[in-house]
């Protein structure tokens, strides 16, 4: 099994590698698995600089495409990856909002259909649900099937044997799910929502024949009630259905919100 860790910590030998080390210490035991750590503080990888080449033109016109080329193949040339990043200011850290930045087409143009996602991320107590929650959304946004949320609160891990030992089996419980559940799940309700969202965004590109609106052509989602071919139950398109409506009225790029 091929695992890439993208890591968004500026410690090397932090909560959130011991944790990633637990995660593959469960995956060993089942088949032999190599984890390869990206830290993504060891990556010269620049602010995003704006000039939306990878929405007009595609990715490899990023100026960062050197570092973003090699983080998209490893990505797809791994089974599974694993986002890791602490809570910082109750949210992801600046190092991880950054490589989310430098990979925003991928909300547009998703692509890790079949392949999973770990999200894990680590505090001194508090924040985890909203660090997470944002995590989640961005891996469901790029495709990746969500295998497993993982938080742990950093000092116990290393003060409280009991504790580290918990999350230990709670892990390679995990692991085992993971490892036995090789289908494709049913898209939530919150796949498809953001399915028929960005499926509005591609048909309202029509005009401007951009990347992003060849890329839906080429996958003929223009016009499918899913990215993948995987039977949708009734009460699921019915509700897929009722959202292509309201995504229309919704993504009319007139909001405003002033309180
Ligand atoms: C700049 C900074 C901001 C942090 N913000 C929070 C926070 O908002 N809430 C919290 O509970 N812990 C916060 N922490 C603690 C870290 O989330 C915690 O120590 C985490 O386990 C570190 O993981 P790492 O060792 O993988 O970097 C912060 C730590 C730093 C250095």
């Amino acid at each position: 099994m091929k695992i890439t860790a993208i890591i968004g910590s500026p410690r090397k030998n932090g909560d959130c590698f011991k944790t990633i080390k637990m995660l593959e210490n469960s995956f060993n035991r089942i088949s032999e698995t190599q984890v390869d750590y990206v830290f993504l503080k060891d990556l010269d990888l620049g602010f995003c600089k704006s000039c939306l080449l990878c929405y007009t033109k595609g990715e490899q016109y990023c100026p960062h495409n050197q570092v973003t080329g090699l983080l998209l193949d490893k990505m797809t040339d791994s089974d599974i990856v694993i986002f890791a990043c602490p809570v910082y200011e109750q949210q992801v850290t600046a190092l991880m909002k950054n490589f989310y930045d430098n990979f925003s087409f991928m909300f547009h143009r998703p692509r890790f259909f079949g392949k999973k996602a770990i999200l894990l991320s680590s505090t001194g107590g508090s924040g985890l649900k909203e660090t997470l929650s944002y995590m989640k959304m961005t891996a469901i946004g790029w495709g990746f099937d969500i295998a497993g949320v993982i938080g742990v609160c950093g000092s116990s891990l290393s003060t409280d044997e009991k504790y580290k030992m918990d999350v230990q089996s709670k892990i390679g419980k995990l692991v085992d799910k993971i490892c036995k559940n090789k289908k494709e799940g049913q898209p939530s309700l919150y796949q498809l929502a953001m399915f028929r969202a960005m499926q509005c965004k591609a048909i309202k590109s029509a005009q401007k024949k951009n990347v992003e609106y060849n890329y839906w052509l080429e996958r003929g989602w223009l016009d499918k009630n899913y990215y993948t071919s995987i039977e949708i139950g009734l009460a699921k398109q019915i509700y897929s259905e009722f959202l292509k409506h309201v995504m229309k009225k919704m993504m009319n790029g007139k909001n405003i919100l002033i309180n």
